[in-house]
């Protein structure tokens, strides 16, 4: 007897299968005969288990225009403009704002965040609201908060204090932005003391890191020489590295295999990068996101982040990370078969094992999470930013949705016109 049976549905890796659930965990993956609480007919539809962001800014998000938008599109401009907003926004409305946000994804879906919160504000509410977030949404989202010294650790006189107090207080990962720091000297001083932090508390390390077009912009390196140094090995991720877009080959040669042997992620961003960077280029105009497929070569994990969804960096997004991979897939012209698979799992995988959650995937024993899209494959999803019609969180179905072509066809027209299960 189970719960939930979830019948016949296609495996992201092409089994075609039944998964039986019980007790919010996943106990049976084999055709099923048995009864169950509820049966849901996934017969040609692609059952994956659940979209993973491992780069998010939730005290941020659906902040779109207050106090203005930023003119000038930059990642400065949004820095300084988010520093005006957090001195007005309440802790009420931030906590609003997230759990709209939160509800939104797992209806996509997205059912963990790894949500950065910024630590440079004496009061801290952007942490108070955020831990209530991570306390109100923990039945069907799991959400990792990262303490993010916005300014700078070193160039904020209080951000040094503040991470360590939102460390003390429950936030879960160790965050810095070193290429915002004033020179070069301190951004890799920041890196070495936030290392250090982690290795003192047995936490995991997350930074924003050469979010730059300056090829100059080296962080990474110190990153990668400070986790192998610490041992931090498979807990460290450096997001964006957009820098390196812009390096000197030779350079990277040498770069990739360290941050290889370190066990260091890599979170590219690409809806929000492909928006921020090259701004102040003329043309050619760099594209500015990270050298995804050659990391990929040299073994490094790497997962797509989505950052924003309308707040002061970037007006648009949905909380969708079909849209992520597919705006990354274009970028990094993942165009393959096989890449275009990757991009799937990079979503799904790749960010939960970044991430380091527990119970992810689709196997018995594990939590019993997963998305039924209305998609052949992984790939037809990415192609069709496919329909969630069906997403269960720890057990519980919590969103149905219907099928686009029974929303998008014509009448007396056949409703089959977008979908199409097989290359033929
Ligand atoms: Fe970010």
């Amino acid at each position: 007897m189970f719960d939930l049976i979830v019948k016949g549905g296609t495996l992201p890796d092409g089994r075609v299968t039944d998964i039986g659930i019980r007790g919010g965990k996943i106990t049976a993956i084999e055709t099923l005969e048995a009864q169950a609480g509820e049966v849901i007919d996934a017969t040609g539809d692609l059952v994956a288990p659940p979209f993973v962001d491992p780069h998010f800014h939730l005290d941020a998000t659906l902040s779109y225009g207050k106090p203005r938008i930023n003119a000038s599109g930059t990642l400065l401009e949004g820095i300084g403009l988010w520093g005006e907003l957090k001195q007005i926004v309440t802790q009420e409305e931030m906590v609003a704002r997230a759990l709209e946000y939160c509800d939104w994804a797992a209806s996509l879906g997205l059912l963990a965040i790894r949500s950065h919160v910024d630590t440079c504000d004496d009061t801290l509410k952007g942490v108070e609201a955020m831990l209530e977030v991570r306390e109100k949404v923990k039945n069907y989202i799991d959400l990792q908060l990262v303490a993010f010294p916005q300014d700078g650790l070193y160039r904020d006189p209080t951000a040094h204090a503040n991470t360590l107090r939102a460390l003390d207080m429950g936030v879960d990962v160790v965050g810095g932005i070193p290429h915002f720091e004033r020179t070069m000297a301190d951004g890799a001083a920041s890196v070495r003391e936030l290392c250090q932090i982690a290795a003192d508390r047995g936490l995991m390390v997350d930074l924003h890191c050469d979010e730059s077009d300056d090829p100059h912009s080296r962080h990474i390196e110190t990153l990668a020489q400070e986790t192998h140094r610490h041992g931090l090995s498979g807990r460290v991720a450096g997001s964006h590295l957009t820098s390196m877009h812009s390096m000197d080959n030779y350079y990277v040669s040498k770069l990739l295999p360290l941050i290889a042997e370190a066990g260091v992620a890599a979170i590219p961003n690409p809806l929000i990068n492909i928006m921020l960077q090259g701004r102040h280029d003329t043309f050619p105009k760099r594209r500015g996101l990270t050298r995804v497929k050659e990391m990929q070569a040299h073994g490094i994990t790497v997962g797509w982040g989505q950052d924003c969804v309308r707040d002061p960096w970037y007006s648009l997004g949905t909380g969708d990370m079909l849209d992520v991979a597919f705006m990354g897939l274009h970028v990094a012209q993942m165009s393959s078969p096989d890449e275009m698979a990757r991009c799937f799992d990079m979503v799904t995988n790749q960010n939960a094992k970044i991430m380091g959650l527990e119970g992810y995937g689709l196997h018995v024993g594990a939590q019993a999470s997963l998305v039924v899209l209305d998609a052949g494959d992984p790939i037809e999803a990415l192609r069709l930013r496919a329909a969630r019609l069906c997403v269960i969180s720890k057990g519980r179905v919590i969103s149905r949705a219907p099928r686009m072509d029974a929303a998008l066809s014509i009448p007396g027209r056949p409703a089959s016109v977008r979908r199409r299960h097989k290359v033929d």
